[in-house]
């Protein structure tokens, strides 16, 4: 027995082939039920009970060889195979490729955008790094306005002609001032985009979020279009059209209004963002001030228009019931997975 041992030993250690059908006759002859190795074990009954350690323990030596020896010669095989092309066994399961999901600023963001694009509205985008005369002056915030300290901002640059201080727009409203530079009335278009403001970091508010401006200029346009169009919005996103305006200031609109839709007061959860009053404040709009009308070669005589902006992210806390703001930019991959099903 122990001459076998060795003998099989030498010759499974000495043997190389790279082809399949040798290969496989190597495994049944050794390795196989009716195998050299297998009857080895078969015999071992036999063997003086004084040898049975050492002998065993070759047994088992050989039959590990034999297996290493195996492999090893399966897997150069299906190596050189995959570098030939050929690759292995082809009705293996797949590995599976987790399914990403969409960031929910950028779902909200998509929806508000559908939305408007159905009624007309194009989509329009402008430098984050805004000049002065846009993120402000042009829109009736000249140097100096109080009104320029409802939004902290963060300078870039400042220069001695204040037009041409540079900053990170405060709101995506200067986009409306860009647009009408290059585009005629009738304009229709909503504008979304990354906006920043020097303010502390909270549940609540974040020096970085995102809006959505919405412009309309034509001949003719009415308080009450602006109504209707919002009355539309607030159906489409919400599944709620009522609505009230509240008059509010802001310098580039005349008159100004801030949007609240009726929640209701159906859950805990209501009555806790609507501070039990069952309203909530979506938006800020109003007629197009002359003014801005006028610093952008467009005639006031002529055409009128209404503009209004709102935040994404209070937008998205709302409709997906998200506590904290600061939950959006922490990519922790647990919150953003809740996500994956949304298209
Ligand atoms: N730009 C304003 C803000 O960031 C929002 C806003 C209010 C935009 C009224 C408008 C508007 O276009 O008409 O607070």
């Amino acid at each position: 027995m122990l001459e076998l041992i060795t003998q099989y030993q030498t010759e499974i250690n000495s043997f190389q082939s790279g082809n399949a059908d040798e290969i496989e006759q190597f495994r049944i002859k050794f390795l196989g039920t009716k195998g050299l190795i297998k009857s080895l074990f078969d015999d071992f009954k036999n063997v003086p009970n004084e040898q049975k350690k050492e002998v065993g323990q070759l047994l088992n030596q050989l039959k590990n060889t034999a297996n290493d020896k195996l492999k090893s010669l399966q897997d150069a095989l299906e190596n050189q195979q995959a570098d030939q092309g050929k690759f292995g066994d082809l009705t293996r399961p797949g590995y599976p490729i987790e399914i990403g999901a969409r960031h929910p600023i950028s779902i909200v963001r998509n929806k508000i955008i559908e939305i408007f694009n159905r009624i007309g509205y194009v989509v329009s985008e402008g430098p984050e790094i805004e000049d002065d005369w846009h993120n402000f002056t042009a829109l009736n915030l000249p140097e100096y306005h109080p009104a320029r300290d409802m939004q902290d901002t963060f300078f870039i640059e400042k220069s001695d002609d204040v037009k041409k201080d540079m900053l990170l727009r405060t709101h995506t409203s200067s986009v409306q001032v860009r647009y009408m530079d290059t585009h005629q009335p009738p304009i229709r278009t909503i504008s979304p985009g990354r906006v920043y403001r020097n303010e502390d970091i909270s549940a609540r508010s974040h020096c970085l979020f995102h809006q959505v401006e919405g412009l309309y200029i034509d001949t003719n346009v009415s308080f009450a279009d602006l109504k209707q169009t919002l009355m539309y919005f607030t159906k489409e996103m919400f599944g709620k059209s009522k609505i009230r305006l509240r008059p509010s200031y802001f310098p580039f609109t005349e008159p100004s209004a801030e949007v609240d839709i009726y929640w209701g007061l159906e859950t805990e959860v209501d009555y806790r963002i609507t501070k039990g009053t069952g309203w909530l404040e979506i938006m800020g709009c109003g007629m197009v001030d002359p003014n801005v009308l006028k610093n952008a070669n467009i005639d006031p005589e002529k055409y009128s228009g209404f503009a209004f902006g709102m935040g994404i992210e209070r937008i998205a806390m709302l409709l997906y019931q998200i506590p904290d703001i600061r939950m959006f930019y922490e990519n922790d991959v647990n919150f953003l997975k809740q996500f994956k099903s949304v298209i």
